[in-house]
């Protein structure tokens, strides 16, 4: 089961968590050009080994560790991490259509700044 990057990441794009991924799998990385484009971060769900080392390096608690324990209000959010495929235009848009309607569809969410968005999940 893959690790899941939620909405916490979208204005906050730290990056710490690509410096610590060992096999690569979170992008976009800042020296790709999508990252100007893109709102948030991806973990591509067949690259992932769920080794964990992301979830503490994110300074805004955006990562879960499998879809099943990523809260109610961000499962939409699963498949923009699943679509996004680096390089790919269409791929890039398609995530980035997702993450846009989350955005549309949680005003409250939206309204709390990143830092304290993930202790909003749970309510
Ligand atoms: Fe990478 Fe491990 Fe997270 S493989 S995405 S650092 S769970
Ligand atoms: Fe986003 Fe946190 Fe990584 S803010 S880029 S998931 S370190």
């Amino acid at each position: 089961m893959p690790f899941v990057i939620t909405d916490p990441c979208i204005g906050t794009k730290d990056s710490a968590c690509v410096d610590v991924c060992p096999v690569d799998c979170i992008h976009p990385r800042k020296d790709e050009p999508e990252f100007a484009q893109t709102t948030m971060l991806y973990i591509h769900p067949d690259e992932c080994i769920d080794c964990g080392a992301c979830v503490p390096a994110c300074p805004v608690a955006a990562i879960y560790d499998s879809p099943d324990s990523t809260p109610a209000s961000q499962k939409t959010l699963i498949e923009a991490n699943s679509v996004y495929r680096a390089g790919d235009a269409g791929a890039v848009a398609q995530a980035e259509e997702i993450v846009q309607s989350h955005v549309a569809a949680h005003p409250d969410l939206m309204a709390v700044p990143p830092t304290e968005r993930a202790a909003a999940h749970a309510k």
